[in-house]
């Protein structure tokens, strides 16, 4: 609903007028864009009968369409669209070789599934700081690097890019692999290249919150024909019988990750609007930074590249975690979509120290496997630095349907409660 500008400077939390103009009813990306498009590709693979990728040849499924189109988009030579970020996660992994007992650095701040993906494959997830840039602080992944070190995991969280070139380089000195986990910055670039292409392979998600989506949804990016293949093989236990591939590797087991063609036409639809979202986010984010980067008492979160950031979301640090608090708050009474980003009484499964099936290293598995492979410990306090971030940043989410005079009125809101909190 709108609400009318004001000039008054007396804060909305505080019983004065809320500022803020034009609000989006929905804050959803990919689910937004939901148009014709998408229901007359669903409808025509419906009207096919036909909902299985290797029923088709590759010029008519949805699905492989989806997958020419990704990589054509990326620069990347393989893509193996499959059923969820986490399957991709899983599959890109068993691709570069991650094998039980194996250790692999996540970010302490990302969704748990990129952790438990590891524990999947019975490997250790070794959780290390984020940075200023709310991503992988490439100095404490070199700390975590020990000789079962198999992979590090980047994750470009809310579309920020991850520190590419440090990471890479700590990764070639120690002769690591690296999987990009681009499952919230699908589009995203890094000096000009596409996530998910820098490092060994990329990792997306296709899931309802993400900047596109297919419903539940993935995929796995490589410029590495063994890589793909291993991947696809654990994607599918008959891949080796649908494809005929010319085989660098002897084909093995798998569990089902396949993507179906109804899932397939979906992702084609909404992947052929990207790049349109994307321009709009990013146009949105400087119109909005542009106006607010010298906001007293306010330090912005450090995107290692502005250009190639999705402009989902403007992060600040203030001075303490009772200052974020206050000035989401104030925020949201204004009438933005503002949130503090670390809360203890609240189990955001975005950030280690609400990750409770790890911390406790519980298991599935009634012999005790992985954590009987390992001796690493968990604390709620290893990661000081990221917990210190994470409690004094205050995140302004953004959407592609946002209006110019909205995003001004959120400027005119962040400078009233920068003033007058
Ligand atoms: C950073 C990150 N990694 C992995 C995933 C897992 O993706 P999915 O839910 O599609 O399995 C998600 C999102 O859900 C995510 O945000």
């Amino acid at each position: 609903m709108a609400t009318q500008t004001t000039a008054s400077s007396q804060l909305a939390v505080h019983g004065g007028t809320p500022c803020v103009v034009d609000r989006p009813a929905d804050y959803l990306i990919g689910p937004q864009e939901i148009g014709q498009e998408e229901i007359d590709a669903v409808t025509a693979v419906l009207k096919q009968k036909n909902l299985f990728r290797f029923f088709r040849d590759e010029a008519t499924s949805p699905t492989a369409q989806f997958e020419k189109l990704f990589g054509e988009l990326s620069g990347a030579k393989y893509v193996l669209a499959v059923n969820s970020g986490t399957s991709a996660l899983i599959a890109a992994m068993v691709g570069l070789g991650v094998s039980s007992g194996d250790e692999v650095i996540v970010p302490a701040y990302t969704y748990i599934a990129t952790a438990a993906a590891v524990l999947t494959l019975k490997a250790i997830p070794i959780i290390a700081e984020v940075d200023e840039s709310l991503t992988l602080d490439p100095k404490d992944v070199e700390k975590k690097i020990t000789s079962k070190t198999r992979l590090i995991i980047p994750v470009h969280m809310r579309g920020t890019p991850c520190r590419m070139d440090e990471i890479m380089a700590v990764a070639k000195r120690h002769k690591v692999r690296v999987l990009e986990d681009c499952a919230q910055a699908n589009g995203g670039q890094y000096k000009g290249k596409a996530l998910g292409t820098i490092g060994d392979a990329g990792a997306f998600s296709l899931q309802h919150f993400k900047i596109i989506t297919a419903g539940e949804g993935g995929a796995v990016v490589t410029n590495t024909p063994e890589v793909f293949q291993r991947a696809a093989c654990y994607h599918d236990s008959a891949y080796a019988f649908w494809k005929s591939t010319e085989w660098q590797i002897e084909p093995f087991l798998g569990e089902n990750y396949r993507m179906s063609e109804l899932n397939g036409a979906l992702a084609l639809a909404q992947l052929r609007k990207r790049e349109r979202i994307l321009s709009r986010l990013r146009e949105l984010k400087k119109r909005l930074w542009s106006q607010v980067e010298n906001l007293p008492g306010v330090r912005f979160q450090d995107v290692p590249d502005k250009a190639g950031d999705c402009g989902l979301s403007l992060v600040f640090f203030v001075e303490s975690p009772e200052r974020a608090k206050a000035f989401a708050a104030a925020l949201r009474a204004e009438g933005m979509a503002a949130g503090s980003m670390f809360d203890q009484g609240f189990p955001d499964r975005h950030i280690y120290y609400h990750w409770d099936y790890i911390m406790q290293k519980r298991t599935p598995d009634l012999h005790g496997y992985p954590w009987n492979l390992t001796d690493v410990k968990y604390t709620p306090d290893m990661c000081p630095q990221t917990i210190h971030l994470l409690s004094r940043a205050v995140a302004v989410s953004l959407t592609q349907v946002m209006s110019d005079a909205h995003i001004d009125s959120c400027a005119v809101a962040l400078k009233k409660v920068a003033a007058g909190l």
